[in-house]
């Protein structure tokens, strides 16, 4: 299995129409493709994580990072490994609703207030990802269809 996480920064504005095209492409093209992952947005951030057996998701990555509705801050390539987290997701949107019910923002907070605000160690920063992505995928059953 092959992963890439990235956090980018969208260059136009995305209205919840647009959001809905991209994610509903996405989902058709990642079916075809044999990706899956989720897509979460929070103006004008994204953090998306795409998932394959073999290396589609760095051939998907290259189409990505040419888009030029954004902009790539940050991405991990193979931090996770073995079996799929979102086996049955082939593009889910991650509701703030999830974010906050999840207790998400929590992680990242814990992680930065132990390193006493020190937050430039790629190490801890996979860490912190790590932690965010598995509590996801493990709470996926539980999150309702958009
Ligand atoms: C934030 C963001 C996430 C995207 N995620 C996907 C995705 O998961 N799957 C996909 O096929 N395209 C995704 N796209 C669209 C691709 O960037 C690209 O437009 C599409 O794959 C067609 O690429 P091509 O013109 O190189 O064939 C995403 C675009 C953005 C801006």
């Amino acid at each position: 299995m092959q992963s890439i996480l990235y956090v980018s920064k969208a260059t136009q504005t995305f209205d919840e129409q647009a959001l809905r095209d991209l994610l509903q492409q996405a989902e058709e093209r990642n079916r075809t493709l044999g990706i899956t992952g989720y897509l979460y947005f929070k103006s004008p951030y994204f953090f998306q994580y795409i998932e394959s057996e073999d290396n589609a998701v760095e051939t998907l990555m290259d189409s990505i990072a040419a888009d030029t509705r954004h902009s790539i801050i940050n991405q991990l390539h193979d931090t996770f490994s073995g079996e799929r987290r979102f086996p049955d997701w082939s593009m889910r949107a991650i509701s703030e609703g999830t974010v906050r019910k999840l207790n998400l923002e929590q992680i990242i907070i814990d992680d930065v207030v132990s390193m006493n605000g020190v937050y430039r160690n790629e190490e801890r920063w996979k860490a912190t990802v790590t932690k965010v992505v598995t509590t996801l995928a493990r709470n996926r059953q539980s999150m309702a269809k958009r």
